[in-house]
């Protein structure tokens, strides 16, 4: 038998609805920016949390991208940063000093995994690197980070759906909603 998922859920954070119109206007925005720019434009996706909202961004977006992929490690497992990032999945291509790169990321916490990956792309000597993210929690923040796009600013509490775990589950859920504390332990 498999367990309802939604059981676990406090409450619903963002509907499907309010995601999708948002997605929208982020495309949008991305569109506009770099319609007339030289080189290509690269989304990157920060695995696995991105994934969902990578999938509908590049269907949104207009201009023609290129897709790629990143894991990095920044928990350890259960809802607490351990603020150290490592690089599992690495990108394997020569062309960055062409690519304006827009890094997709489910969501900002500490903010040090995007602060890192965006030296790292520098280093890579990317043309361009710009920051997008759904979800943004400022009262986390442990490094001085800011995101170029981002969807919703959410109150500390752990959230699950639309790409994001808890020790990998709740993934699929078509929606952000806030996890019952139970469910991990407080
Ligand atoms: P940061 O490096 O602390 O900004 O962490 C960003 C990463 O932490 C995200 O990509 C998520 O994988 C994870 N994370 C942070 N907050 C949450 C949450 O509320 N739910 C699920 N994952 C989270
Ligand atoms: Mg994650």
């Amino acid at each position: 038998m498999y367990r309802d998922l939604t059981a676990d859920i406090e409450r619903v954070l963002l509907t499907e609805e309010q995601i999708k119109e948002r997605v929208a206007q982020i495309a949008k925005k991305i569109d506009e920016d770099y319609r007339d720019r030289e080189g290509k434009l690269v989304l990157i996706c920060i695995l696995k949390g991105s994934v969902v909202f990578m999938a509908d961004l590049m269907k949104a977006v207009t201009i023609p991208v290129d897709i790629d992929f990143m894991k990095v490690s920044s928990y350890g497992s259960g809802t607490s940063s351990s603020g150290n990032i490592k690089i599992l999945l690495d990108l394997h291509r020569e062309d960055l000093d062409e690519c304006n790169v827009v890094i997709v990321e489910d969501i900002i916490d500490s903010g040090r995994t995007l602060a890192h990956l965006t030296k790292y792309l520098e280093l890579r000597g990317a043309r361009s690197i710009r920051t997008c993210t759904l979800l943004d929690k400022p009262e986390r923040r442990e490094v001085d980070f800011n995101p170029d796009y981002s969807g919703f600013v959410i109150p500390d509490e752990f959230v699950v759906g639309y790409g994001l775990d808890y020790n990998e589950a709740y993934r699929e859920l078509p929606f952000v909603g806030v996890l019952k504390p139970c469910v991990y332990g407080k």
